[in-house]
């Protein structure tokens, strides 16, 4: 059973770069930031602040699988919500169950995050560490962004990541960080093409 592991900060590319890598391989995929991101949501329409452990955990207790999918969670701030209650520790935990029996399929699966490699897959059969200069990520997040037409300047959306990275990294719940056996992936001069090729290599060399 294959288990693919992809962690990086956020706007790296590995939400693209991880459905082709499924794909490839005819492997399932969840992106566990849209867990995160629903807590959030959740958390903010039950009426309670991201930043209450408990108005959170009550969210991340009751997560629907059904609504991982909402288009609203790509918004902007909802990832900066998804941060705040990321960083709670108890909500970590309500989230593990779901992600480890998903890693547990048996087509195997390709799942990214921020600790997929280190918390949620120790073991998996490979792990990749995604990443790119924070003004090639707000480049890149301000191309989509401007696309759905979201008024925004890029300089907002640098800052926006330099924070969050900040907090991503910076929190003692499974923080952002490289797994010591974790392949680094520098996309900043990479298509998205150039990008997926480099991961199939890693991966096949892998194997
Ligand atoms: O990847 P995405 O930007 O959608 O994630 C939103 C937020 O959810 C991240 O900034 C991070 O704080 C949190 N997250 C996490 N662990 C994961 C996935 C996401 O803490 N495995």
């Amino acid at each position: 059973m294959m288990i693919i592991a992809v962690d990086g900060p956020a706007a790296s590319g590995k939400g693209t770069l991880s459905k082709r890598v499924a794909h490839h391989y005819a492997l399932a995929y969840l992106d566990t930031g849209s867990l995160y991101r629903a807590v959030a949501r959740d958390t903010v329409i039950a009426g309670g602040d991201p930043r209450d452990e408990a108005a959170a955990v009550a969210a991340a207790e009751k997560l629907d699988p059904k609504t991982f999918e909402d288009p609203g969670l790509r918004a902007r701030g909802v990832g900066e919500a998804a941060s705040i209650v990321a960083a709670h520790a108890q909500v970590r935990a309500a989230l593990l169950a779901y992600q480890r029996a998903f890693a547990a399929q048996p087509s195997g699966a390709v799942i990214d995050g921020r600790d997929i490699g280190t918390v949620i897959c120790p073991n998996a059969t490979v792990k990749l560490f995604v990443t790119a200069t924070p003004e090639e990520r707000a480049r890149r997040r301000y191309l989509q962004l401007a696309e759905g037409s979201i008024p925004v300047t890029e300089d907002e959306v640098l800052a926006d990541i330099r924070k969050r990275d900040e907090r991503d990294k910076g929190r003692e719940a499974a923080p952002l960080v490289k797994a010591e056996d974790a392949h680094l992936l520098d996309t900043t001069n990479l298509s998205i093409d150039a990008a997926f090729k480099a991961a199939i290599d890693l991966i096949d060399a892998a194997l």
